[in-house]
């Protein structure tokens, strides 16, 4: 839509004909120039031809070599070139010249409509890489969803969550390790400490939002992905808000359904199950060391 603009010929027809007046007299020169060493040669081989090859050592005029009459009779006609190289500026007339102009200028045309055509077919190439790389990169990236949400789909209140579940803990450490977290500035100040082997991008409309060494502040969902490219498994980890807006972009949720309503502030939102399908369900029990039943789900983008 915002493709560049084909840029136009500057060159105006006048500048057109400079040009090519001036490629013309280089062109003239050159000959000149190739004349004058033939001319040369020519000589020198005439001269040898008589003296040392005896060819025609008997024809003579008026008492002299006819080799002298021969060079002599070739320098008038180089000497005529050169006049009408720098003199007259012409040597074939001027009809000659208009054609070889002509044949220039639409031999030049040729070359032109090469040269667009083939700029045409390489912008072509560029943007089709272009939708290829992005598509070969939207294809690689599995953006997971990682969250714990009740059965009415709370999941924080007053910017804490609500239950500490040890194994659920323990997943989210297990699965998240060596990646790359995204997170709403909200759900980073709920930590105590950015977490360990883990890159924490955060994402903020703040302009000069401060954070420990090592954390990536960023001011919007898409350049937290775009600085997490080369993760193949970045995890959005919450809050509510940037769940919302995640959810159209990711190939995974990793939910941990905590079997219980809460009174809560933040929710996940609905998964749509015509959008996703379950792909793994794991039980696990109260104990000790976890006060609600809950499951581990997991949900892959139709
Ligand atoms: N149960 C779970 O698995 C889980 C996981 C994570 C979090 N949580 C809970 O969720 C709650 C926090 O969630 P939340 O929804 O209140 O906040 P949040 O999503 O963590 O962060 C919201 C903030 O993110 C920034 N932001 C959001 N959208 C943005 C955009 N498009 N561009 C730029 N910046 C944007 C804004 O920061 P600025 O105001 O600085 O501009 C906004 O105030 C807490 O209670 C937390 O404990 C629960």
């Amino acid at each position: 839509m915002f493709g560049k603009k084909k840029e136009k010929s500057q060159i105006d027809k006048e500048q057109l004909e400079l040009i090519q007046n001036a490629q013309h007299r280089i062109k003239q020169k050159k000959r000149l120039y190739v004349h004058f060493v033939l001319f040369l040669i020519g000589a020198l081989f005439l001269v040898l031809a008589n003296t040392v090859l005896g060819i025609g050592d008997t024809v003579k005029f008026f008492g002299i070599e006819w080799f002298v009459f021969a060079i002599f009779g070739w320098l008038f006609f180089f000497l005529y070139h050169i006049f009408n190289v720098f003199v007259t500026h012409k040597f074939m007339g001027k009809e000659w010249e208009k054609a070889q102009l002509d044949k220039l200028v639409s031999k030049q045309k040729i070359r032109i409509e090469k040269l667009k055509a083939q700029l045409e077919k390489e912008d072509i190439h560029i943007a089709k890489t272009e939708v290829y790389n992005k598509e070969l990169n939207q294809e690689k990236q599995n953006v997971t969803m990682i969250v714990a949400a009740g059965e009415n789909d709370a999941i924080g209140k007053d910017n804490k969550l609500i239950w500490h579940l040890r194994d659920d803990l323990k997943r989210f450490k297990t699965l998240t390790s060596g990646h790359h977290i995204i997170m709403g500035r909200k759900t980073f100040e709920s930590f105590p400490k950015p977490l360990p082997n883990r890159t924490h991008v955060v994402i903020t409309r703040q302009d000069n939002y401060t954070v420990p060494k090592g954390v990536i502040v960023v001011n919007s969902l898409d350049a937290a992905l775009e600085v997490s490219k080369k993760d193949n498994q970045p995890f959005i980890i919450g809050g509510g808000e940037i769940y919302k807006q995640a959810m159209p972009i990711a190939n995974t949720i990793e939910l941990t359904r905590v079997h219980e309503s809460f009174e809560a502030d933040t929710f996940f939102p609905k998964i749509d199950a015509s959008n996703w399908k379950e792909t793994a369900n794991t039980f696990h029990n109260k104990d000790e060391n976890h006060k609600y039943e809950f499951s581990f789900l997991t949900y892959k983008r139709n």
